[in-house]
């Protein structure tokens, strides 16, 4: 199934033979973003407001926050990333846009200046669905590298094991039965104390900690590539907690190193199962989480053991952006699919 079923697809007049430059523009969550990509390879600007620190103080993402500040920042956003690619909006060949999956407050505030855009320059829009971009980061990443392949999408909200064809088609492989890997990371994070988001902070922590200190239990699936992350997160929570009561002390870091290490065995077990079973010769990663400091490593270390490439998306690439928005839409719009103005905002997309 391709992301645009349903929106009224046209085929594009398109050009051939010279340079295609596609404006992507993210706004599904806490980031407003626009970049410029010269022929869905090369980022000629990626420009990204974080609202993090409009976030920070509720502890996690404030909907209504997170739309105004999209209102506010998107065209300063856009401006500068046509700026740093010395280009103007006539040069632009399509816009692309992220209508979801994410908050429909937040989506809202890119599409319809994306519709905007294309109406007034009378350029082709181009919908992209948020984890189709994900996984374009690699095309970005890897100048060479096209499907097919498997690809671990861990994020806030998905951990899916997907197959990308040659034309790609996306067949979902395995996925989580409950909480997301990102999720899971962000809620051990704040019992830890941690700071929004969590996933990132956990990370650094764990870096110093032992993993063997805290004994978790393996994740039990009923699908072989299936994942499961809210067993472990709760004992997680209730360990330190009991730990609380019965006053004994433990160092963060090792609580820290112990959760990373249960999570990341299950994603790279899996993963790599999923591989060999079904002959994949490439995995790919993307998502929030591909920034994982151990889930690089220990990929690394498996797929060389197997004898399979492993691609991973740079880490400036790994959260979220507007490159990779541009990437999947410039693939997208090649293959003549476009969209028309009545273009909405679908907060439940679905990939696969
Ligand atoms: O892809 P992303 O930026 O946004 C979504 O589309 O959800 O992913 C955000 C998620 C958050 O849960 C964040 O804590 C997590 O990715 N994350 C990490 C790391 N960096 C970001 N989790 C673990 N380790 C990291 N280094
Ligand atoms: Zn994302």
């Amino acid at each position: 199934m391709t992301s645009n079923q349903g929106l009224g697809i046209t085929q594009g007049n398109l050009k051939t033979n010279q340079d295609i430059l596609v404006l992507g523009i993210e706004t599904s969550c806490d980031e407003t973003a626009a970049s410029v990509v010269r022929n869905g390879r090369e980022i000629l600007s990626n420009s990204v407001y974080s609202q993090i620190a409009l976030h920070t103080v509720y502890g996690g993402v404030v909907p209504e926050i997170a739309s105004r500040a999209h209102v506010e920042k998107i065209d300063i956003v856009v401006q500068q990333a046509l700026k740093q690619a010395d280009k103007s909006l006539t040069d632009v060949d399509a816009i692309a846009v992220t209508y979801g999956p994410g908050l429909v407050g937040a989506l809202l505030v890119g599409v319809s200046y994306a519709k905007a855009l294309a109406f007034s320059l009378r350029k082709p829009l181009v919908a992209v669905n948020h984890i189709e971009g994900h996984i374009c980061a690699n095309y970005l990443t890897y100048k060479e590298l096209n499907p097919p392949g498997l690809c671990l999408v861990v994020s806030g909200g998905h951990s899916h094991l997907i197959s990308v064809s040659e034309q790609d088609e996306y067949h979902l492989i395995g996925c989580t039965q409950d909480d997301a890997a990102g999720e899971a990371f962000d809620k051990a994070a704040r019992v830890l104390g941690l700071p929004y988001p969590g996933g990132p902070a956990l990370d650094k922590l764990a870096e110093t900690g032992d993993d063997a200190a805290l004994l978790l239990p393996k994740p039990k699936t009923q699908g072989r590539y299936d994942y499961s992350f809210s067993g472990l997160k709760t004992a997680f929570i209730n360990a330190l907690h009991n730990m609380n009561q019965q006053g004994k002390t433990y160092q963060p870091q090792d609580m820290a190193a112990s959760f990373r290490k249960a999570v990341v065995d299950s994603l790279v077990e899996k993963t790599l199962l999923a591989a060999k079973e079904t002959g994949a010769k490439r995995i790919m990663l993307a998502g929030g989480v591909s920034a994982n400091r151990l889930l690089r490593r220990r990929m690394e270390e498996e797929c060389r053991q197997a004898n399979i490439s492993l691609y991973m998306p740079d880490l400036s690439l790994c959260g979220d952006n507007a490159a990779m928005i541009a990437a999947a839409g410039y693939r997208q719009y090649m293959k003549g699919h476009t969209a028309d103005l009545h273009l909405n905002a679908v907060p439940a997309l679905r990939l696969v």
